[in-house]
């Protein structure tokens, strides 16, 4: 039998439990050991919840428990889930965990840890919720050469793009609406200001490359901006607005250009990451031998974190004792700048000033609202995204602008 302890009784960490008990007799059978659940740490008491019998307040109980093989920490934060992972590694306990801030600031770290110690660190729900990506990335796809991987990553922004797709309303009510269903936090900054998905890719990227994408490297805008209006042209140009995460390379002349970026862009109908709606995520990852792959899911929820995190913990158990090796370098991969990238870009301006629009921005396209009599919107020639600025900037008076997927 193999004792775990649990950090954090909150969304997630009640959903480990739950998973453990509903599937019990299943996990323990793919697992080839039972696994129960020894104690669980949290600052409060729960009354009447059977997790009160199991309850710790202290975290020494569990470090100086040698029973305890897994720790798993669903607390989130850096601090203070930072020293108590290091504390359990350094204790040979594997550590599984869903929180994406500390496993991007500190992954690579606590991956060495692990291996000088024989346990593992195993972070499947940190990206995508319930999508299994990171172990395809680790494990699956280990015989190909990783040049791509982005997607929808936040389930948040996502849900409130898709509200105000399908009911024309703006961004300030529709997170209100996503506050009150929970999907979106009191606090909703770290969602819809991008840092979320700007974490997550940080992880996915630095698993994909092998070296360590920093997240502070990485250009991130959120979705604030955007309008009902801005939705609007993109539904008439065929396209729904989402929010982004990618992290690409390019070779040239023998040199791999490295680029990362979080914003909201423009995706065509055809597409598969456009027909993702709601609190839905998916993952797209391209390598030199298996072409693409697409991974979609549910990106947010307690059950299907949970799902991932036991996943983990089963993994786990089955290498007692073994390293499961993991590529991640510790070295800092230099990205270039996203002045470079070329793109389209889907510009709105007053219908006075648009013959002159198209001429500065070589348009490919112009589009009318009905409901918008004084606008036009107009598709930029391809271009790279430090030239478009500056001609932004000549412009002036541009209302706004969105980026293009191509
Ligand atoms: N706030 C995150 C989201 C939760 O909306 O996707 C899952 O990481």
């Amino acid at each position: 039998m193999v004792k775990i302890a649990i950090l954090g009784y909150g969304t997630v960490g009640s959903g480990v439990v739950k998973v453990i008990s509903e599937n019990q007799a299943l996990i323990d059978k793919k697992a080839g050991e039972e696994i129960r659940v020894k104690y669980v740490l949290d600052l409060r008491d729960f009354p009447g919840d059977p997790v009160q019998d199991i309850l710790v307040h202290d975290y020494d109980t569990i470090l100086n428990d040698s029973e305890v093989k897994v720790v798993v920490e669903t607390m989130g934060g850096l601090n203070p889930a930072y020293d108590f992972t290091k504390a359990a590694l350094l204790k040979g306990k594997s550590v599984c965990t869903s929180n994406k801030e500390l496993v991007a600031a500190h992954g690579s770290e606590f991956l060495s840890i692990a291996r000088e110690k024989q346990v593992n660190y195993l972070f499947e729900a940190s990206c995508g919720g319930g999508i299994p990506i990171i172990r395809p990335l680790i494990s699956s796809s280990t015989a190909d050469e990783i040049d791509e991987v982005s997607g929808i990553l936040n389930g948040t922004t996502n849900f409130i793009l898709t509200e105000m797709a399908e009911k024309g309303s703006d961004f300030q009510d529709v997170l209100k609406e996503a506050q009150q269903l929970g999907y979106a936090e009191k606090n909703p900054e770290a969602d819809v200001e991008g840092y979320d998905a700007c974490r997550k890719i940080a992880i996915l990227s630095s698993l994909a490359f092998g070296h360590t994408v920093h997240y502070e490297d990485i250009e991130t805008e959120g979705i604030t901006h955007i309008s009902p209006e801005d939705i609007a042209f993109a539904k008439e140009l065929n396209a729904s607005v989402k929010l982004l995460a990618s992290a690409y390379w390019e070779e040239v002349e023998g040199k791999r250009n490295y680029y990362a970026m979080v914003a909201p862009f423009l995706v065509a109908k055809g597409h598969p990451l456009c027909q993702v709606n709601g609190v839905f995520n998916a993952v797209f990852v391209h390598g030199n031998m298996v072409g693409d792959t697409l991974f979609y899911g549910s990106g947010a929820g307690s059950l299907p974190t949970a799902s991932a995190v036991v996943g983990d913990v089963v993994d786990v158990v089955k290498h007692l004792g073994k390293t499961i090796y993991i590529c991640w370098d510790p070295d800092r991969l230099s990205l270039e700048s996203n002045k470079n990238a070329k793109r389209a870009f889907f510009v709105r301006v007053s219908s006075d000033k648009l013959k002159e629009a198209e001429t500065h921005f070589r348009a490919s396209k112009t589009l009318y609202l009905k409901s918008l009599p004084h606008e036009a919107g107009l598709v930029t020639a391809v271009m790279p995204e430090g030239e478009f600025m500056e001609l932004v900037e000549k412009f002036g008076g541009v209302e706004s602008y969105i980026r293009i997927n191509h």
